[in-house]
This record gives C-alpha cells, structure tokens and sequence, in this order.
C-alpha cells in the first residue's frame, strides 16, 4: 500500500484528479469506480476543470458507482444519483449510457445487485477505483459488521454512519437505513484502487489501515491490505498531524 500524505485539502484533491486523468489518458474507455460523500467532490472539481480547460476527454469512459441509498427518490438532492450528475456528470461529455450507479428503488434488489456485478464484469471489471472512508472504516457502505458482502449487496446501516450522513440532511430521521454497496469483492477485483480521506475524523481509521498488521471485517478498508495496488491519498489531519 502506498501512502501519500498532502498538506490539505486542496493538494489531496489535485493528487487524486492527476492519477485519473493519467490513467484515462492510457485507456480511453477506461472502466473507471466512482464514490460519493464530501471527500471527493475536490477532485471531481478538478477533473471538470481539466476537462473544461485542457480538453480531457471523458466520451468513452465507463463508470460505476459504488453505492446508492434505498428508497430515496433520484430527484431528491441527497441521493448519489443526484450528486453524481450536479458533483461531476452534468460538466464532462461523459456518456450517460456509460454511467451505472446501483438501483436503491429497485423492485427487486438482490437481481439488481446481481445483474450490477454481472455488468461490472462484463465491461472487463474495473481498471481504477475512487474510494473514500468511513470514519468507522467503511468502505462504500460496507459496515463493520460480524460478516462482509462479497457481491453488491443490500446493507444496514450503522448509527454512526447515519449520524455522521445525517449532516447532508434535514433531519436524522431522514436518513435512509439501508443502501445498496459494491461488495468487498467488488472492490476488491478492481485493478487499482485510490483511496482519499481528509480531515481530522478520518485519523483514526486511517491510522489503524496504514499501520498494516491486522485485517478486521471490524474495519472494512483493512481488506486493502490484500490488494497489491492500493494508493491511499490523506490530508496531514486524516494522517493524523496536528495543526
Ligand atoms: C459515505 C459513502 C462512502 C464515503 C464515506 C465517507 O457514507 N457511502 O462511499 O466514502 O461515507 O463520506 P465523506 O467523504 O462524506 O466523509
């Protein structure tokens, strides 16, 4: 795993965005896995502005995200649909019939998490994948729990993380209880995997991962540890420097 550790906020994103943009530039069609939250919005930023002003080229780009709240409507501003068009989607000519983000309104969620790997597979897997981290160590919303998905799958919640998500929202009552998450083994096959945390709450987790010796399903990211191209890039507070 390598580590790298930015002044901020700032620097974390342009580090993220130039390791994107590299590999799009080695594979157009590049099957890219996207994540949600605050943390990446940076880079996304980024990226629209390479697009924008140096003319990235984002029309073969496959992309899939990783997680999706259940029962929130795609109009409503606090689903990952909705973030994904106004964070990212809506500013590149990315295709979006190349776009795939897991179905939370479903009629049936178990097929829809099946046929959402069989795709990832079926476009060749995917060559890099964005993920951010709970402050408990989620990846996605791949909880610590007893037992981790390997597939897609329907999850709980954890109170913490609905706490922690309920800051986007009006009230905690709001916030769904379940989602839709890319497994462990989703995660796991993609061929490279970048990973951003910023800020003071991630320190704790991001201390335990890039300490390296235990793997936990008590803390999903540490999973990483098995995966030989993993870059974890943090800002000094989620490395846990004070200021
Ligand atoms: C959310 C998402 C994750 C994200 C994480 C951190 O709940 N499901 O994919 O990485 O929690 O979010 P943030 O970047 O807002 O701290």
């Amino acid at each position: 795993m390598k580590v790298i550790v930015t002044k901020d906020y700032d620097s974390m994103s342009r580090e993220a965005a130039a390791i994107v943009r590299k590999e799009i530039e080695k594979k157009r069609d590049i099957v890219l896995g996207l994540a949600t939250g605050s943390t990446p919005i940076g880079m996304y930023n980024e990226l629209i502005r390479m697009h924008k002003e140096e003319g990235l080229d984002f029309s073969s780009v496959v992309s899939f995200n990783l997680d999706e709240y259940v029962g929130i409507d795609y109009n409503d501003p606090n689903s990952y649909h909705y973030y994904m068009n106004v964070n990212l989607f809506d500013y590149i000519n990315i295709d979006k019939n190349n776009v795939h983000i897991p179905d939370g309104n479903s009629k049936n969620i178990e097929e829809s998490c099946r046929v959402y790997d069989k795709l990832i597979d079926e476009k060749g897997g995917i060559d890099l994948q964005i993920l951010g981290i709970g402050a408990n160590g989620h990846i996605g919303f791949n909880e610590p729990e007893e037992e981790l998905n390997v597939g897609t799958s329907i999850v709980n919640l954890t109170p913490r993380t609905i706490k922690d998500n309920s800051r986007f929202f009006k009230s905690i009552d709001d916030v769904p209880t379940k989602a839709i998450t890319m497994g462990i083994g989703t995660i796991m096959k993609a061929k490279k995997i970048i990973l951003l945390a910023s800020g003071k709450n991630k320190s704790e987790a991001i201390k335990k991962l890039v300490e390296g010796k235990k793997i936990t399903t008590k803390l999903p990211a540490s999973v990483l540890l098995l995966h030989p191209d993993v870059t974890v890039i943090v800002d000094e507070e989620a490395y846990g420097i004070n200021k």
